[in-house]
């Protein structure tokens, strides 16, 4: 958590010390509106100032785009960094709207300008909520998190090793597509490498004293089970491109309750010493879902940044535009 939690106390200097300022600002151009008898305009002493400060606030704002690149620099941590942009960035909003005439401005750049800025204010605050929650739901709802990039590679290796389960305790079926090649197993690497398979590898999760984490087992496969059929076609026909692709299969596993109905049905179908093959299987699907939602989850936790970003650069182009011209017609 980069702001609030266990941060609080540094974060309450910068919460008092904003706070102060705004109050300031606001006061000041309380009186000066009073004085003037009209809402101070940009070049007012005091919208001049708060034009000034918000100007220099985006200035330091997008060094953080230098900074989180150049990692030799050791001007602070990174962490004092963030913090310090996401406060001096919610000052500059009253600043700037005082500065602004409260909105009340004409021209086209200056329009411009304020829409981008508020663009930007929001897509900052956007990312800041999802870098707050996106952590905690990952840890929570994803105990089977892998690495990202590995996410196709490992979700293979696990269809891989259901396979193996799959094959070494279920009754051959000479339809079942597996070893004849046909289009719902187009990969001699997901059948195994040929070796008798007295064991596979499954990974689970397990929850203990409310910590849920990621274990891989290797279980011993002593024999076929009679009139399991039927579980070695669902595999090849469901499970195995589920497994494969995730939510892109399309397949009713992708569903919580989908794979419920399915699995259920499985059971039925089966003989009850399959029972623990089948939970096996339900709960690579979960892993498979759990692999889908972390995808999701960190496409979300990097994408924003991808408006943030070029909205923080055309806000910098505008106001380098802006200020020549505000100073030439002063
Ligand atoms: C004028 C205002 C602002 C400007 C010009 C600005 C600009 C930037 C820039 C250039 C970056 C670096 C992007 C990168 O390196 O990929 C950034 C990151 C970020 N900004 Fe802003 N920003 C502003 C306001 C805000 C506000 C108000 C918030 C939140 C309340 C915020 C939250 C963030 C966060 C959370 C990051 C990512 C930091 C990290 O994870 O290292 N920004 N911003």
């Amino acid at each position: 958590m980069i702001i609030g939690g266990t941060t609080w106390p540094k974060d309450r200097r910068w919460v008092v010390g904003i706070a102060v300022a705004a109050a300031a600002a606001i006061v000041a151009y309380g009186l000066e509106w009073r004085h003037l008898g009209h809402l101070p305009g940009g070049s007012s002493r005091v919208g001049l100032v708060c034009g000034i400060v918000g100007g220099l606030i985006i200035l330091f704002e997008l060094l953080l785009w230098p900074r989180r690149r150049v990692r030799s620099w050791r001007l602070g941590s990174a962490q004092s960094w963030v913090r310090a942009h996401v406060w001096l960035g919610l000052l500059a909003v009253p600043l700037v709207l005082l500065h602004a005439r409260l909105l009340f401005i004409g021209g086209l750049l200056n329009q411009a300008l304020m829409v981008v800025f508020f663009l930007v204010i929001a897509s900052g605050i956007w990312g800041l909520v999802l870098q707050q929650s996106i952590p905690r739901a990952l840890l929570e709802q994803v105990p089977a998190e892998t690495i990202y990039d590995q996410i196709d590679h490992v979700a293979r290796q696990q269809c891989r090793d259901a396979w193996r389960l799959v094959d070494a305790s279920c009754e051959a079926d000479g339809h079942d597509g597996a070893h004849h090649g046909d289009g719902a197993v187009a990969d001699d690497d997901l059948l195994g490498d040929g070796e008798e398979a007295d064991h596979a590898v499954i990974t689970g999760f397990r929850s203990m004293t409310g910590i849920q984490g990621r274990v891989v087992e290797t279980l011993a496969v002593h024999a076929v089970i009679p009139g399991t059929r039927e579980i070695r076609r669902r595999f090849v026909a469901e499970i195995r491109p589920y497994l494969l692709a995730g939510g892109r299969s399309g397949s009713a596993l992708v569903a919580p309750s989908g794979a419920a109905r399915f699995f259920s049905a499985l059971r039925e179908a089966s003989p009850a010493e399959a029972a623990p093959l089948i939970g096996r299987l339900e709960q690579a699907c979960d892993c498979r879902r759990q692999f889908d939602l972390q995808a999701r989850l960190h496409r979300w936790l990097h994408g924003w940044i991808l408006v943030h970003l070029p909205l923080s650069v055309l806000l910098g182009v505008l106001l380098a535009v802006h200020v020549p011209i505000a100073l030439l017609y002063w």
